[in-house]
C-alpha cells in the first residue's frame, strides 16, 4: 500500500519526506485554501520539492464535464503530465474521465461513498478511486468496509484501477487496509504522525520508543 500526504503545507510535507516512507501528494481546494497562497504557487512548489516522478494528485474545480477537462490540462501544464487530476465521481465526472482516458491521462475519481460510483469510475478510466473512509463512517457505514469492497471488484473484474483510500481519522482505519493491501491511502499529517504512537501508555517521541525497545 502507498503512503500519501493528504496537505499542502511544504513545511509538514518537507519534515513527513524527511523522517516517513512516503509515496506522494494529494491536495484538494479546501487543501490547498488552508496554506492561504495561490493554488498553483503551492503546487509548483509541492512537485519541484517531491520530485517530477512523485505522485501529485489535483482536484478540478469545474462542475462541467468540459470544464474539468479543460481544468486537467492546465494542471497537466503547470505540474507535468503525470499528475493525477482528481475528478469527482458524479455524471459529469464520468463524462470527463472518459474524454481524458482517450488522451491517456492519469485520473484519480474522488469523492466515493459507493462502491458502485468506484466500479464506474474505474470503467470511466480512473486509475485510482478514493473512497472516504471517515466520511462513510460518520455516515454510519463501513468506510473501511467499503473500501476492501471496492478493491475486490476491481480484482474481480480485472479493472485496472486501485483503491486510494481517504479521509482518515485514526492509524487502525489506515492498518486495517494495508492487511488487506489495497493500492494506496492518503492521510493528514496529523494521522502519518499517529501512526508511530508505539502504545497507549507510552508517550510518543523517538527517545521514548527507544528507551522501551532497549528496555530503560
Ligand atoms: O482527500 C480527501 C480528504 O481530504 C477528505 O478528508 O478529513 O476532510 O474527510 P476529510
Amino acid at each position: 500500500m502507498k503512503l500519501i500526504i493528504d496537505d499542502a503545507h511544504i513545511e509538514q510535507i518537507k519534515k513527513i519526506y524527511k523522517y516517513y516512507p512516503v509515496d506522494g501528494v494529494t491536495t484538494n481546494p479546501t487543501i490547498l485554501a488552508a496554506t492561504g497562497r495561490k493554488p498553483y504557487d503551492i503546487l509548483k512548489e509541492i512537485r519541484e520539492f517531491i520530485g517530477a516522478a512523485a505522485e501529485l494528485h489535483v482536484q478540478v474545480i469545474a462542475r462541467t464535464a468540459e470544464g474539468m477537462v479543460e481544468d486537467a490540462h492546465r494542471i497537466q501544464k503547470e505540474l507535468g503530465k503525470n499528475t493525477f487530476v482528481k475528478i469527482p465521481s458524479v455524471e459529469e465526472g464520468f463524462r470527463a474521465m472518459k474524454i481524458l482516458k482517450t488522451e491517456g491521462a492519469f485520473v484519480t475519481a474522488t469523492a466515493i461513498y459507493t462502491p458502485m460510483q468506484a466500479f464506474l469510475a474505474a470503467k470511466a478510466g480512473a486509475s485510482y478511486a478514493a473512497p472516504y473512509i471517515n466520511r462513510i463512517d460518520n455516515m454510519g457505514y463501513d468506510g473501511v468496509a467499503i473500501a476492501q469492497h471496492i478493491h475486490d471488484i476491481f480484482r474481480n473484474n480485472n479493472l485496472n484501477a486501485n483503491v486510494l483510500a481517504a479521509s482518515f481519522k485514526n492509524s487502525q482505519q489506515l492498518l486495517e487496509l494495508a492487511e488487506y493491501g489495497i493500492g494506496a491511502a492518503t492521510a493528514s499529517p496529523h494521522v502519518i504522525f499517529s501512526l508511530l504512537t508505539y502504545s497507549p501508555r507510552l508517550k510518543t517521541g523517538d527517545s521514548a520508543i527507544i528507551n522501551q525497545c532497549l528496555k530503560i
